[in-house]
């Protein structure tokens, strides 16, 4: 039996873990929170830092096939793996492009992938001679996540928010639309695409507040971000399954946001709304079976379950029980113990040929259901 590694344990290794169950493999996770919510049921669970060389190294010398969960891991160590015969999804060269937003930016103007103008900052000093260049948004070039290495800058008065560490300085886009399309590449560089879904932010948070599926957008649209989906994966050269997160402007023209090289927040739908999930999916491009079906049974949406502002401590889900009494609906809480504001504690996914229904049960579940602590 083939041994795979999952880098993490959050809750994408989780979920890896629900569908890995369905396939001949042993699974191995590091991650060095021993109460992460991978561990409460793998198999085989290592201790460690995903971003230190030697961790990496020794967890992964023994295995056949390693994957992420996030992208914040000891690329090095993976490089090394690599030569050694270990198949990584996706492959470190690509990850190395990816994991860096200056590098990822870069990467769209090289390969003529529309995504906004920018400039590199190497300090919150060298920002303040772009004042010609806003209204930008500025990134943190690594470590940011869930939008927290992310600062709008409107205009000069903003500037006091810019980050002091590298980081790219774009153009804000006119946002009509927030899309993301998942797409997977197996080993012999074919692919499969799931069909774009529509994200709706959070702007307090900066977090996905919900997710619709698939995406209302006209055809031609469509083809637009496909086609750029096909050529921006094809320009990595790796397999594995990515996320492309785009921005559809008021003028109808479409941008790259940006690119996860793993399973995503914006497709937890395709685990009852489609015939091969994304984590399915994984598995396949993984152990090299041929590709599943994309295809989306109905329609859905997603609610995020979030830790209620001013709550931390041992959670507690209040309004769980009117939720699972709910028709065509799917909880999927995350097993973390503690619950903070903001923190992603599951998510709920909602099936309906009605766009309307899906919309209403949303905003229902949204009210009704909350996280916080049990004490
Ligand atoms: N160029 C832009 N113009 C306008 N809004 C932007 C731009 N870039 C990012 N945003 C807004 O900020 C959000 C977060 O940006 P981004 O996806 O790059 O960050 P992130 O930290 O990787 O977030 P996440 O992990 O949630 O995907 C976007 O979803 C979008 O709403
Ligand atoms: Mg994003």
């Amino acid at each position: 039996m083939k041994k795979a590694g999952i880098l993490g344990g959050g809750q994408l290794g989780r979920m890896l873990l629900q569908a890995a169950a369905n396939y001949p493999i042993e699974v191995h996770i590091l991650e060095n929170d021993p109460g992460c919510p991978a561990a409460q049921f793998c198999q085989h669970f290592t201790l460690g830092d995903i971003r230190n060389f030697d961790d990496v190294y020794q967890f992964g010398k023994s295995l056949d096939v390693i994957t992420i969960e996030i992208e914040n891991v000891n690329l090095e160590a993976l490089e090394k793996l690599e030569i050694e015969g270990v198949k990584i999804f996706p492959r470190p060269h690509a990850l190395r492009t990816l994991k860096n937003k200056i590098i990822q930016k870069q990467f769209y103007a090289d390969q003529q992938i529309p995504s906004s103008d920018f400039v590199i900052t190497e300090n919150a000093i060298s920002v303040n001679t772009y004042t010609h260049f806003l209204p930008a948004v500025h990134k943190l070039a690594t470590e940011g996540y869930d939008g927290k290495g992310v600062q709008l800058l409107h205009d000069a008065k903003d500037l006091h928010q810019a980050f002091d560490a590298p980081a790219v300085l774009e153009k804000m886009v006119d946002i009509k639309k927030e899309i993301a399309i998942i797409i997977a590449v197996d080993e012999k560089g074919k692919t499969a695409m799931y069909a774009p879904v529509d994200m709706v932010f959070d702007n307090r948070l900066n977090l996905l507040s919900y997710q619709l599926s698939p995406a209302e957008l006209e055809e031609k649209t469509i083809w637009k971000m496909e086609a750029i989906a096909l050529k921006l994966v094809k320009a990595l050269e790796s397999p594995g399954l990515f996320a492309i997160e785009l921005f559809l402007d008021n003028q109808g023209a479409v941008w790259v946001n940006e690119t996860a090289p793993r399973v995503h927040n914006s497709g937890h739908h395709s685990i009852e709304a489609c015939y091969s999930s994304q984590f399915d999916m994984l598995w396949r491009i993984m152990l090299g079976y041929p590709l599943g079906n994309t295809k989306q049974i109905l329609p859905a949406a997603i609610v995020n379950l979030l830790g209620q502002p001013g709550y931390s401590g041992p959670a507690y889900y209040e309004g769980l029980d009117e939720v699972l009494t709910m028709e065509n609906v799917f909880v999927h809480i995350y097993g973390k113990v503690e619950t903070r504001p903001g923190r992603k504690m599951g998510h709920i996914t909602i099936l309906s040929n009605e766009r309307q229904e899906l919309l209403y049960r949303a905003n229902k579940i949204k009210n009704c259901l909350s996280v916080k602590t049990s004490s």
